[in-house]
């Protein structure tokens, strides 16, 4: 898969790309992800991307024409025209399911926003989908780009250690989007603290059945609302 990122501040992903299952991912050619910078794309000598609204009213406004011609640019690079995702508190709301439905795409071309939000024809004349990551606002669609990037790269195939995990986690579809059972590792005792007797009984049946009990258990304490989905 190849994703395209078109951002103000493509420093802002260094360091999340360059580590573990995103940073295998890249150097295993199972993913390959190419930063854009928006600015180097402006026509005037200020490197204008914003400006006030029409109409009226606080902040600023990503301009037309530098996100145009960065997109347009951007889109030649590869022959797969593939999806276009603008990041904006506006979209719909990111989810497993949606990760999954990106996972399987060839090719994803995000775009970051900063300011205020998005000239409107950029959305109508890039025909790009609006996805946002969750009720509440962050100062722009970087992190929601990372968010995306990591959800969905652990997906591919070959991207993980275990093929298994994957599936078997909280909202995958194995367990149908409830919480994970609780998990221990060494030692027996910690603090007084025990590991459930379940687990050490070599029973496997048994600590199935255990552990569909604890997912149904939390779920109901924790998420009721993933119960009614
Ligand atoms: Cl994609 N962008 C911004 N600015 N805020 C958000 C978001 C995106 N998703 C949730 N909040």
């Amino acid at each position: 898969m190849r994703i395209d990122v078109l951002t103000l501040f493509p420093e802002m992903f260094e360091s999340p790309l360059a580590h573990s299952i995103i940073k295998r991912a890249q150097d295993n050619n199972i993913i390959q992800i190419v930063l854009t910078n928006v600015r180097d794309f402006t026509t005037d000598s200020y490197k204008k991307v914003d400006d006030k609204p029409y109409g009226g009213g606080p902040g600023m406004v990503m301009m037309c024409q530098p996100i145009f011609d960065c997109a347009e640019c951007v889109r030649k690079l590869s022959a797969d025209k593939g999806r276009t995702i603008l990041l904006t508190p506006q979209g719909q709301k990111f989810d497993q399911k949606k990760a999954v439905e990106l996972s399987k795409e060839k090719r994803l071309i995000l775009i970051a926003g900063r300011y205020e939000g998005f000239d409107e024809r950029i959305r109508i004349g890039l025909d790009a989908e609006q996805i946002s990551i969750g009720d509440y606002v962050l100062s722009g669609g970087e992190l929601a780009a990372m968010v995306i990037i990591d959800a969905v790269v652990r997906l591919l195939a070959g991207t993980l250690g275990d093929e298994t995990s994957a599936l078997d986690e909280s909202f995958s579809e194995s367990i149908a989007g409830c919480l994970e059972y609780p998990q221990y590792t060494r030692p027996e005792v910690f603090r007084d603290m025990k590991v459930p007797d379940i687990l050490l009984s070599g029973d496997h049946k048994k600590i199935a059945e255990w552990r569909q009990q604890q997912t149904i258990e939390r779920t109901q304490k924790w998420r009721p609302d993933l119960l009614d989905k």
